[in-house]
């Protein structure tokens, strides 16, 4: 067989230059995806069970308590694609009640742990088509062929996951998912409130200091993927609630004047200095109504748990 001539950057490469070219930005920023190898997923799903991470079991309440109604705006031969399905618990939920025949294409970053909790869901919904994809949804999505016959797409995204984009970011994401839906198709979507600031910080700042597990993570994959020095103990993890931009900005601190190798790259930090790892934007439900219909999609119903602090809302795209 010919060597195969290619000038397609590998996941890899890309991660390289998405790291390189963050840490020669001024500020210094990494993009939040990269979070969710296998141990980042791991310790996201302990965050979501925290006692300060509220925004979890708020979802989940909503899920509970309105998942019959939110089965029936999606009615039966319906593909449910899931975007960052992480563990797939909320989905489960949803499953329970969604007439069929249907079917679930859950997307994920983070393979390993994408494919174990598909298994779960397949094996606890022997009457679900189940069809995994891994790949990174700010990218071109090619959706998998399915035996299910599919009359409505609706793309299901849970986890305030739309908040890591900055607004214009999220809408143009959200007028791609219009797209791939197309005309009778909807989007379940679930987006973190506007809310006290000593609640928002707690949340991603908590005593057990998952959070800052989690966040400097991230630098210890670098470090195996990258060839990367990075010393852990040489960054402190910091979560601060910006007002001006309704957003928790999470950040890792350099605490001394510091080089860093990541392969034959070297990445100067001084001290005090730091890096921007994640956007976790808060919204109005109004402002976030208004950012669906710019992408195209029609308010149905929006549900919040008891306390206001989060909130899931189906958007439609007319016929
Ligand atoms: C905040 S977690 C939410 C997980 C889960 N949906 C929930 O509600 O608990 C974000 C999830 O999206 C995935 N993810 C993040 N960025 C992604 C991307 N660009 N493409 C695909 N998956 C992504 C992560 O691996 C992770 O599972």
């Amino acid at each position: 067989m010919p060597a195969q001539l290619t000038s397609e950057p590998t996941v890899q490469d890309q991660f390289r230059r998405d790291v390189l070219d963050g840490l020669r930005a001024k500020p210094k920023h990494l993009p939040s995806k990269y979070f969710y190898d296998r141990q980042g997923s791991v310790l996201f799903d302990r965050i979501c069970e925290l006692p300060e991470y509220y925004p979890t079991r708020a979802e989940l309440a909503i899920m509970r308590q309105h998942a019959e109604e939110m089965a029936h705006c999606i009615g039966s031969h319906g593909m449910i694609i899931e975007l960052g399905s992480g563990s797939s618990i909320k989905i489960g939920l949803l499953l329970r009640h969604v007439p069929r025949p249907t079917c679930y294409v859950p997307i994920d970053i983070s393979g390993e742990h994408l494919q174990e909790a598909a298994d779960r869901i397949a094996r606890k919904f022997t009457d679900v088509e189940v069809c995994p994809l891994h790949a990174d949804f700010s990218g071109e999505i090619k959706l998998p062929e399915v035996v299910t016959s599919v009359e409505r797409r609706v793309v299901y995204f849970p986890g305030s996951t739309i908040g890591n984009f900055r607004p214009a970011a999220a809408r143009d994401l959200l007028t791609r998912i219009a797209t791939m839906v197309g005309p009778g198709g909807g989007l379940l979507i679930g987006f973190d409130l506007v809310k006290r600031r000593d609640i928002l910080e707690r949340a991603y700042d908590d005593a057990q200091q998952v959070t800052a597990a989690f966040n400097k993570n991230l630098l210890r994959r670098i470090n195996r993927e990258l060839d990367g020095d990075f010393r852990l103990a040489e960054f402190s993890h910091r979560a601060i609630y910006n007002a001006t931009h309704d957003r928790i900005e999470m950040h890792l601190v350099s605490d001394s004047n510091q080089t860093v190798s990541i392969g034959d790259a070297q990445v100067g930090f001084s001290s005090g200095e730091s890096i921007c790892t994640e956007l976790s934007h808060k919204y109005r439900i109004e402002s976030f109504n208004q950012l669906a219909a710019q992408a195209g999609f029609s308010v149905g119903r929006v549900w919040t748990d008891s306390d206001n602090h989060f909130a899931v809302a189906y958007y439609s795209i007319e016929e």
